[in-house]
């Protein structure tokens, strides 16, 4: 049976003509670089590129990620991000990484990045990652120096120090900007504040609960 009977030819054109789903978080770029202008007044997606005879070594090289935030805060942890925001280079890349510092006893808080998938490598410390699926089953491991792991894309992750000495992670992203939903202030300190009927209603709590949270995230 040829082909084009197991799939008659409309159908063919209609799957070559609709728009191609996403594979891979970024778009491919359509040249070789374009450095983030992100002074561009325009807007489009992903950001305007440096003209390119004003583009140096410099744009493709980032010292962020050398030294680690104060983990010195509630959650004793601190994240750098080197994203096309801090790192206009990547700019259409499709890739961007973090550095992840947590004191022992520290907490990446749940989160999940609504436009990547992670994966991430210890290059310190001792580390609790899990991640929740979105059909509730909890998958977690405690990791060491030189390991690995991944988060699918939107999944809710964390990481926790259950070592002795600071941990470090080096994690990275396909996309410039995978963005970070961090579960805690989403629900409990936006601005305005989600309203104190949704969440007793969604969490079952009292107010009093609630107004407690909210208390802790600024909400
Ligand atoms: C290069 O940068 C300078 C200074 O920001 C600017 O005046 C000039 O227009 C830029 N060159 C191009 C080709 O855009
Ligand atoms: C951590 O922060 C608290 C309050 O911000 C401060 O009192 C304390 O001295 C800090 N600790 C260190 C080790 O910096
Ligand atoms: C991780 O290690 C802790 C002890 O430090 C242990 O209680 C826990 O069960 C371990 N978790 C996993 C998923 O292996
Ligand atoms: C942390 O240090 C204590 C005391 O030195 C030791 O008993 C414990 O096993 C250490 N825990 C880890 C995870 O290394």
């Amino acid at each position: 049976m040829s082909s084009s009977m197991a799939f008659p030819p409309l159908i063919l054109l209609l799957i070559l003509l609709s728009p191609s789903p996403s594979l891979s978080s970024d778009p491919d770029p359509l040249q070789d670089f374009g450095i983030a202008d992100l002074q561009s007044a325009s807007s489009i997606n992903g950001f305007p590129c440096k003209a390119a005879p004003n583009v140096t070594s410099e744009d493709f090289f980032f010292s962020g990620l050398a030294r680690g935030g104060n983990t010195n805060n509630t959650f004793g942890s601190s994240v750098v991000q080197g994203n096309v925001l801090s790192f206009p280079g990547l700019n259409t890349l499709g890739i961007s990484m973090n550095r992840v510092d947590i004191a022992p006893g520290g907490i990446n808080p749940p989160h999940l990045h609504p436009r990547a998938t992670e994966s991430g490598v210890v290059v310190r410390g001792k580390l609790l990652v899990g991640m929740i699926t979105s059909g509730n089953v909890f998958y977690s491991k405690n990791l060491t120096e030189g390991e690995m792991f991944v988060i699918p894309r939107g999944l809710v992750h964390f990481q926790m120090n259950v070592g002795n000495e600071s941990a470090l992670i080096l994690t990275a992203f396909n996309s410039h900007l995978p963005g970070a939903v961090v579960i805690p202030f989403t629900l409990f300190g936006s601005r305005p504040s989600v309203p104190d009927e949704v969440l007793t209603k969604a969490f079952q709590v009292d107010k009093s609960v609630v107004d407690g949270i909210k208390s802790n995230f600024g909400g």
